[in-house]
């Protein structure tokens, strides 16, 4: 089984080409969907028996990445009734797990409606609120409590324990496991710990997640639980520096492996993952064309079509996205050219905070070339305020296995711009 599955660069700079001979200028988040079904499949097998692998929806809402997901995953962790619906409009049947803080009524009861399997509860007043919902409905429902715990958090880039709205406070676990036992609608199945995310040290998060087991089995055994589920959150991450690494999915499946069968005790306990990062990043482009060339102060400054409204992951990570020149400059229409020198690459908005990377160095950069972030498809789009400006939003493309030739390389021909490999965003 090879390591990890390469991302098809050519396919999304013949998609940027392609592209560009039709519309300018170009503005668009292009999804290899040959590629997500592929990476994710290689993750799903490279955990150990006894897991699951769900997919987190706020990563990336796109209804054909979650349907191409849905025949991978064992299933999806949604944050709201809007990923709920989204969820259940590719698939009827797939499982559902529910989290996040402030879940509504309104959302637990539609929660219930949709046929959600369980719900992360976030806190004693959520648990009284799910277990009136299912009273209500009829219908009885799994939780887990999410825990907070104040110790223990490796380096990441982003750490959800400690003082944080998230999840219960791990003095007030005997509280809320009380308050479960008195629940007749609802069976306390386990634990959640989502701590860490974009962690890229695959032995660590090894280790970290055989602590989990660890801990979710002490707090079972001192609280009475009968312990069945544990979920260990999300946080497998991806490197964007270039070049981009990923995590290490094989070697955590083979040291997670490990872990587990040196506490035999665990052996009747899913472990359950709820990844969005890792999962759909590398699947997803966002390409953006160039449409000025600046020096302002000594500095040279790129605009492109679009921006952080589209792609607010390098402003929120405070990060420089890679990305790639694709040439398709039409000198015809303009002249302008830098080479040789540091771009720092910004979109439309009216704010210096509008910017995708900064003083990259760069051969030789014209108006009219098409700018390819690669590594775009988790929290690109789906975190971004779209609206600011009012600017239109960027296609959509779809790139898949090539009906033709059934091959699985990707090719300029197979994205038959205006037939059935692509289609615009909203349609
Ligand atoms: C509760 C929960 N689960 C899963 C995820 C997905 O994490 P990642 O995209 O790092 O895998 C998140 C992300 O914020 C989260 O808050």
């Amino acid at each position: 089984m090879p390591d990890s599955v390469a991302v098809d660069v050519v396919a999304f700079e013949e998609a940027a080409i392609a592209l560009a001979s039709r519309r300018r200028p170009v503005c668009a988040y292009v999804y290899d969907l040959a590629h997500l079904r592929r990476h994710a499949r290689l993750t799903r097998t490279s955990l150990p028996p006894r897991t699951r692998l769900l997919y987190a929806v706020k990563a990336n809402a796109e209804p054909a990445v979650l349907r191409t997901l849905a025949s991978v995953v064992d299933g999806f962790e949604v944050a709201s009734a809007g990923e709920m619906e989204k969820v259940r409009a590719v698939s009827a049947t797939a499982r559902v797990a529910f989290g996040g803080p402030g879940k509504t009524e309104a959302e637990l009861a539609r929660a219930l409606d949709l046929g959600v399997e369980v719900v992360h509860v976030e806190s004693v007043n959520e648990l009284l609120r799910l277990e009136e919902a299912a009273r209500r409905a009829f219908r009885p429902i799994d939780a887990l409590l999410r825990v907070n715990v104040a110790d223990g958090l490796p380096a990441a880039t982003l750490t959800m324990g400690g003082p944080t709205q998230f999840g219960i406070d791990e003095a007030q676990l005997p509280e809320a496991v009380d308050a479960a036992r008195r629940c007749g609608a609802l069976t306390l199945r386990g634990f959640h710990l989502h701590l860490v995310s974009n962690q890229l040290d695959a032995s660590a998060h090894a280790r970290l997640v055989g602590r989990y087991v660890d801990r979710a089995m002490s707090w079972a055994e001192e609280h009475g639980v009968a312990l069945s589920i544990m979920n260990a959150g999300g946080g497998f991450g991806v490197a964007y520096a270039q070049p981009v690494r990923l995590f290490d999915i094989r070697l955590f499946g083979a040291q997670l492996h490990e872990e587990l069968a040196r506490r035999p005790a665990s052996a009747g306990l899913t472990l359950v993952f709820e990844s969005g990062r890792f999962l759909v990043a590398s699947a997803g482009a966002y390409l953006a064309e160039v449409l000025d060339l600046k020096i302002n102060h000594g500095r040279h400054f790129a605009v492109v079509r679009g921006g952080t409204h589209h792609f607010r992951l390098p402003a929120s990570w405070g990060h420089s996205h890679p990305f790639r020149v694709v040439p398709t400059g039409d000198s015809g229409r303009c002249q302008a050219e830098i080479s040789d020198c540091l771009v720092t690459v910004v979109g439309q908005l009216c704010t210096p905070k509008d910017v995708l990377a900064r003083n990259v160095p760069v051969r030789r950069l014209r108006i009219g070339d098409v700018l390819v972030f690669h590594h775009a498809g988790a929290y690109g789009w789906s975190i971004s305020h779209h609206d600011f400006l009012s600017h239109p939003h960027p296609e959509v493309v779809l790139l898949d296995e090539d009906r033709v030739s059934g091959s699985a390389g990707t090719s300029a021909s197979r994205l038959g711009l205006g037939g059935p490999a692509r289609r615009a965003a909203g349609s």
